[in-house]
């Protein structure tokens, strides 16, 4: 395992952490994309994976309370039992939700409840979690940073950052509005421009911030097998690494990466990673090397996919639309085409179950949307794409 640096301090965390948001379930995952929201997290495998990730060398689990409905932090705080728990930093989240925080009072009792399904007495790297203009303002009208500074004053936490999605300019508002010690941002070598982005990154590194990086796989789209145009630009290069190794390799090239998580959800994917991270270092990627990325990406936007990453943050809908389950529909029938990977047909039997069609414009989506995706009018363009508009007319 290749360790790095964290900031301001003077720990080092491993090159890959262990995102436990998409922990395996009991259940089948639908489609094959796992979801935070199942709750059936199959504990046995969970256990056995975060432990052998610690094996394997990382040293960094983060996960929030509404990962797997609670059950995140429970099967976290199962697996950090039997000594692992001193041998990892332990971040989890601040999660703003009327469910369980409407005021100040709520910091303490939903932290406590934390530490308690966590089975630990301290949190070592808490955030505000999913840091919105609307959502920053939330906390700050609760106080916040009076109430973490008692909360680190009696040892609950140890250091405080913030986890992000809206636009660049409100992130270097936010960086530069408390000595935080780090943040956590949305990166991938597709997502250049996108949220913080590569301007938010050198940001947050020259005022200090340590940086754990999440979606670094896209939740697990840059893992698969390319469309046949990117493809053709990563065999024409030469490169014969596998999809997920060169989508970690690109952020790992970075000096101002700290961390980057991965949702891991079965045991081969926690053996490639980390090997993968295991090649990694700073540098690593000449300038020809990243032409080559530049061009992939090119190809891959020109494809026009919906820029969904399955957090499902838009979910329930009021009218019963599976958002994430249309968009992923759409986006393999777009890429893939009809000679894709086999399964169109059946993508196009997911879609007709989604209920596109049945979208009023509510709205209520939109607002939820970390990526600030125009799900309105793109339902619209799915339902129109795969006939549903003709159907229900
Ligand atoms: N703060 C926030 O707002 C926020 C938001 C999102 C994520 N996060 C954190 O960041 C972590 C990382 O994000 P992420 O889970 O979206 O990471 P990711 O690495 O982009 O996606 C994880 C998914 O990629 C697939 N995958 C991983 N390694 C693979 C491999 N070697 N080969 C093939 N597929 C592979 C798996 O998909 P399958 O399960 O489908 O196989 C896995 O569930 C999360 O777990 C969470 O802790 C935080």
């Amino acid at each position: 395992m290749e360790y790095r640096t964290f900031g301001r301090l003077d720990w080092r965390p491993s090159a890959l952490g262990f995102g436990a948001m998409r922990l395996p379930t009991v259940s089948e995952r639908r489609n094959g994309i796992s979801t935070h929201q199942m709750t059936d997290i199959d504990e046995p495998r969970a256990i056995e994976l975060i432990r052998a990730a610690i094996e394997g060398g990382i040293n960094y689990v983060d996960t929030a309370r509404p990962y797997h409905g609670g059950q995140s932090e429970v099967a976290v705080g199962k697996a950090l039992l039997d000594g692992y728990r001193e041998r990892v930093k332990l971040a989890t989240k601040l999660s703003l939700s009327p469910r369980w925080i409407q005021a100040a009072e709520d910091l303490d009792p939903f932290l406590d409840g934390q530490l308690e399904r966590l089975q630990t007495d301290h949190i070592d790297f808490y955030l505000l979690h999913g840091l919105s203009r609307s959502r920053w303002e939330q906390f700050q009208g609760m106080g916040i940073f009076d109430w973490a500074e008692r909360t680190i004053a009696d040892g609950r936490i140890r250091h405080l950052g913030f986890s992000f999605h809206d636009e660049v300019a409100l992130f270097e508002e936010i960086v530069d509005a408390y000595d935080w010690t780090f943040c956590q941002i949305l990166l991938n070598y597709m997502d250049v421009e996108f949220q913080a982005g590569v301007r938010g990154l050198e940001y947050a590194a020259t005022r200090g911030l340590a940086i754990s990086i999440m979606e670094p796989l896209r939740g697990g789209q840059l893992a698969r097998t390319p469309p046949p145009s990117v493809g053709a630009i990563w065999t024409e290069a030469g490169d014969q690494r596998t999809p997920a190794d060169r989508s970690f390799q690109w952020l790992w090239n970075r000096p101002e990466v700290s961390i980057v998580l991965s949702g891991m959800s079965s045991m081969d994917q926690l053996e490639e990673n980390l090997a993968s991270a295991d090649r990694s270092s700073i540098g690593s990627l000449s300038d020809a090397d990243l032409a080559v990325y530049n061009r992939a990406r090119d190809a891959f936007m020109a494809l026009n996919p919906i820029p969904c990453t399955d957090c499902k943050y838009c979910q329930p809908c009021p009218q019963g639309v599976d958002i994430p389950l249309a968009f992923s529909a759409y986006n393999e029938k777009t890429i893939y085409g009809e000679s894709g990977r086999g399964f169109t047909a059946f993508m196009d039997y997911l879609a007709r179950g989604t209920g596109a069609e049945r979208c009023v414009a509510c709205g209520t989506c939109e607002e939820a949307c970390p990526q600030q995706i125009p799900i309105i009018e793109w339902l619209k363009r799915v339902t129109s794409f795969f006939g549903l508009d003709s159907e229900s007319a």
